[in-house]
Formats: C-alpha cells, structure tokens, sequence
C-alpha cells in the first residue's frame, strides 16, 4: 500500500500537526464481551504513545485494531490517509509487513533460528536476499547492544536479551509504527528498563512512532503521551512531561 509520506524523521520537540494515525469511535465485541466501547487514539509521525489501564480493559484489542490485525465492529481508523476499517486484508498484510513493527510480552522468536535469523526474517519476507538481510539485522542488535548473541539461539539466550533481539526485529525494517505490547512484563525492572530505554531511543532516532501498551508507570515515563483505557473507553491524559 502507497501512502503519501516521505519524511520518517522529525523533531521530538516539534511534532508536525498532521497524525500519522488517527482512530475514533472503534467500537469490538467478542461474543457478548464489549472488549471496546468508544475508544479513540491519535498517533503523530515519531511520537511515543503509552496505553495504560487496568487488566482487561481492551489496551491490547485497541493496539491490535489500529495495527489492522482485528477489524472493528465500529469506527474509523485512518493511516497515512487509507481507512483501514475499509482495506482489504492484502492490503493490511502489505501494511503490517512493510510499515509497522511489532513486539509482544514474550518476544516470540523463532527458536530454530539464530537470534540474527531472527532479525533478518521479516527483511527476508519482503524479498531481501539473506546476506544483506543478515548485514542490517546486525547492525539492528549491535544499536541494542545484543551483538554477542547473534549466532545463539533464543532459547540459550536470557528474557532480556531476547527482549532486545525482538526489539531489534520489531525496527528492522524501518517501520513508522511500531506496536508494542507489554514489552516488558516478562522481565525483571532493571532488564525492563533497558529494553525500555533502548527501544524508544532506537525508534526517536529512526523517527518510528510506538504505540506502548504498559501496566508500569516506569515504563509509560519514556513515552511522550498516556492514553487510559477504562472499560473499553479511552481518555487522553496528554503529555507526561
Ligand atoms: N479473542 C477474544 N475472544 C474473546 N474475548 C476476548 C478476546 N480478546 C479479548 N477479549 C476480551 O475483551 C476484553 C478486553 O481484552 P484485552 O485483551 O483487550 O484487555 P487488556 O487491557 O489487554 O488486558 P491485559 O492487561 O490483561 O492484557 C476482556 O474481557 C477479554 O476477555
Ligand atoms: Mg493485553
């Protein structure tokens, strides 16, 4: 999918005004669970949005709304200009492969491959031949300080350098949005906090946008924005200053 914007960088200080993502009315049910109720988010191109509420709120089924991997009942959901609500699911795989990231709790690497594997596999999907993909994924553990892991496999790896080896995967691609959820709740504070650090750093110099789902106020603090979930409903608490 062809959007209209160019420029991945900008100045943390002065967000342009146009929102790169910009979700309103989103209403999802499951079965006769409401999971989301009346729920909006504005997303500006680099900027780092933390979600946060309580357990069951629907934080996790509006990331996965506006990340086009669960279609609303209801509601709008505009990206670079295309309605998502409307796209088809080509479309939106398109859209998942080459313009957004995406971390979970529990890394979920693939454990028959090396971590650098790991990184390289979604520049492998988009038809990057391996040598060249391995070079760049390198590249992305050395920014997050895992390179002696490369060769390893996950699973001879701890929970936070394989939280690093998925934030590196996560970035790989340059992605505008980066979607994460709960990145650190599997990992101690001091391993939480490093990967916190270094994912939000990683994206402010590429100039990706994070959509941050956090139970942890530590962690929401490296965002620029706090949206509360409540209920299935959204209230933007602004910056965090
Ligand atoms: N696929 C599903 N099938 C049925 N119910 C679901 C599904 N996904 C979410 N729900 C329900 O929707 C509500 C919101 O869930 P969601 O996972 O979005 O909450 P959350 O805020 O992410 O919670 P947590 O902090 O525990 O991860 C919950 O009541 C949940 O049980
Ligand atoms: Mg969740």
């Amino acid at each position: 999918m062809r959007t209209g914007l160019t420029d991945r960088r900008t100045d943390p200080g002065r967000l342009p005004s146009e929102p790169l993502l910009t979700a309103s009315g989103l209403r999802r049910s499951f079965g006769r669970t409401s999971a989301l109720v009346d729920a909006s988010l504005s997303l500006h191109p680099g900027e780092i949005v933390a979600v946060m509420g309580p357990s069951g709120s629907g934080k996790s089924t509006l990331l996965h709304c506006l990340a086009g991997l669960v279609r609303p009942d209801e509601g709008r959901i505009d990206y670079a200009g295309t309605d998502l609500t409307q796209a088809s699911d080509t479309e939106l795989s398109t859209l998942r492969r080459t313009e957004f990231g995406f971390l979970f709790q529990f890394g979920q690497l693939v454990p028959e491959l090396t971590c650098v594997e790991n990184v390289a596999l979604p520049l492998r999907l988009g038809g990057t031949p391996r040598r060249r993909a391995e070079r760049t994924a390198l590249r992305w553990l050395e920014r997050l300080d895992v390179a002696d892991v490369a060769r390893k496999s996950p699973g001879t790896c701890s929970g936070g350098q394989n939280q690093r080896v998925a934030a590196a995967r996560a970035l790989v691609t340059s992605p505008r949005v980066v979607f994460a959820d709960e990145p650190t709740g599997a990992l101690d504070s001091l391993n939480g906090e490093r990967v916190i650090r270094m994912l939000t750093d990683t994206a402010r110099e590429n100039g990706a946008a994070v959509v941050l789902v956090t139970h942890e106020p530590r962690v929401a603090a490296y965002a620029d924005r706090e949206v509360v979930v409540r209920d299935g409903r959204t209230r933007d608490l602004g910056g965090l200053g």
